[in-house]
């Protein structure tokens, strides 16, 4: 498996082969450095095999049993007979498998030593896998995180459940309590609909994806709404008791939900307790390793990226900590991550996508400087022919950059590669204004919104 002896020093030991871990292998490999990646599970971590990956194969099996269910709108005789759920996981599965192979390839071609087992840090510059020892001149933490619950209450995989059961369960639920309205939530209410579920979401905060512009947070809510997703607002879980049938779930406000199950997705946790993290003097918080903005933590040598510090939960994220990582002990000169600029997806039907900050930032930023300009898709010829609903969503400072690009609608998180360069360059209103965008595509919603924006709109009314 590895052309260098255990006892060598290498360049860089990694713990954890998430998207974060891997990605600074990767990286550091390009540069000649020589890499130990360990991992306890399988390459590619939460993304590949608990989250991203499976979970948006799960999100377009619902969008083809939609299309099957609405094909009539478009002149196509089709029925929606029902769902296949082992063909729907065999299907995911087989997706995920393909990419792990893939992945697995690219580490070795690269040159890095992969190391299967689960590693502890037994020095600020050693993790022991076993009996094995592998020091680095660098260590990067990169252990990621797991789906939290709420204090007292246990998951029983099955009727209790969080993520991970919800990508392995082999049936479709008749009914289902969604405990949390973030992300995670709002995406399984969106397949479990799609597959015919009752789904009625519970969410603690005023809003569903309360971290979103409210725009986008109200309109996924009217859309929810007419797809028949119901939801309790501001609303606090109580206790969750066994029934014959399942489960009933009780809020604080008094209600009670029954369901077939119930999935709880509150959050996901930093995986650090007995790693030997705090042993080595590395500063912690929560739970998660404390970074500055170069993921150095407080132990000279090492670093940590991902979902293990307390940054963006994105798996692009983790990319673009493993690459500032890699680059740094390479020598380079990066430049530290603007949070803002990451973009962000929901992959809910509808989509929501946004990168920047929202307008409630903005005003809380630069007051009364800030605009805004809300573009509704019903004015763009692609989303009339694919029938989506929804807007662009544009904040700017007056005479200054856009700061946030917020959109919702099918497949929008197509479109915000475009944002993301806006927000990124700090485009003004007219440098976006003036590009000519591509006719008829849902596209062309940032162009007008620009345009709107610039105070030139073309097919809106001013
Ligand atoms: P989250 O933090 O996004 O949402 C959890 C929600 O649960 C919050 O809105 C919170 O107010 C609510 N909540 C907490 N306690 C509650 C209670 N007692 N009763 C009712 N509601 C309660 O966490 P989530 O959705 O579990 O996702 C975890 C991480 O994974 C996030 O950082 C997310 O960004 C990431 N992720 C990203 C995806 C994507 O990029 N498409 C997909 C899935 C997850």
């Amino acid at each position: 498996m590895s052309e260098h002896p255990a006892s060598t020093v290498h360049d860089i030991v990694i713990l954890g082969g998430g998207s974060g871990g891997y990605a600074c292998a990767l990286r550091a490999a390009q540069f000649g450095l020589d890499v130990v990646l360990i991992e306890k599970g399988k390459l590619g971590g939460t993304c590949l095999h608990q989250g991203c990956i499976p979970t948006k194969a799960l999100l377009h099996s619902a969008e083809v049993a939609d299309a099957a269910r609405d094909g009539e709108q478009f002149g196509v005789k089709s029925t929606f007979d029902g769902i296949d759920m082992a063909a729907v996981n065999a299907y995911k599965d087989g997706v995920v498998a393909r990419l792990y192979k893939g992945l697995a390839g690219l580490v070795k071609s690269r040159g890095v030593m992969f190391v299967e087992g689960s590693g502890q840090l037994v020095g600020p510059d050693t993790v022991a896998v076993g009996d094995d020892t592998y020091t680095g001149r660098n260590v990067v933490l990169a252990t990621g995180s797991v789906p939290k619950s709420l204090p007292g209450l246990a998951l029983d995989g099955s009727r209790v459940i969080n993520s991970d059961h919800a990508l392995t369960i082999d049936y479709v639920p008749r009914s289902v309590v969604v405990l949390g309205g973030g992300v995670i939530g709002v995406e399984f209410a969106s397949v479990w609909r799609s597959f015919g579920s009752d789904v009625t979401i519970v969410e603690a905060l005023p809003h569903l994806l309360p971290l979103e512009d409210e725009d986008l947070s109200k309109q996924i809510e009217r859309q929810f709404r007419k797809r028949g997703i119901a939801y309790e607002l501001g609303a606090r879980f109580s206790k969750v008791e066994e029934s014959a049938t399942g489960v009933v779930v009780h809020l604080e406000n008094g209600k009670s939900i029954e369901a077939d199950l119930m999935l709880v997705a509150v959050g996901r946790g930093p995986v650090s307790a007995g790693l030997g993290y705090e042993d080595v003097g590395v500063a912690m918080d929560r739970g998660f390793v404390t970074v500055d903005e170069y993921c150095r933590t407080s132990v000279p040598n090492v670093y940590a990226v991902g979902d293990l510090i307390p940054t963006l939960q994105l798996a692009h994220a983790g990319f673009g900590e493993g690459i500032l990582v890699a680059e740094q002990i390479a020598g380079l000169d990066p430049k530290p991550i603007d949070y803002d600029g990451v973009p962000r997806v929901t992959y809910s039907d509808p989509e929501v996508a946004s990168v920047g900050i929202t307008e409630a930032a903005a005003r809380a930023k630069y007051g009364d400087a800030v605009t805004t300009v809300k573009y509704d898709l019903g004015g763009n010829g692609k989303s009339q022919i694919l029938k989506t609903a929804g807007m662009v969503k544009l904040v700017a400072v007056k005479d200054g950059p856009v700061v946030g690009v917020h959109m919702i609608g099918s497949r929008v998180g197509e479109l915000l590669a475009e944002g993301q360069l806006i927000y990124n360059w700090e485009a003004y209103a007219d440098d976006v204004a003036t590009l000519i965008h591509p006719h008829p595509t849902q596209s062309e919603a940032m162009g007008e919104a620009h345009l709107a924006l610039a105070g030139k709109p073309l097919h809106t009314h001013s």
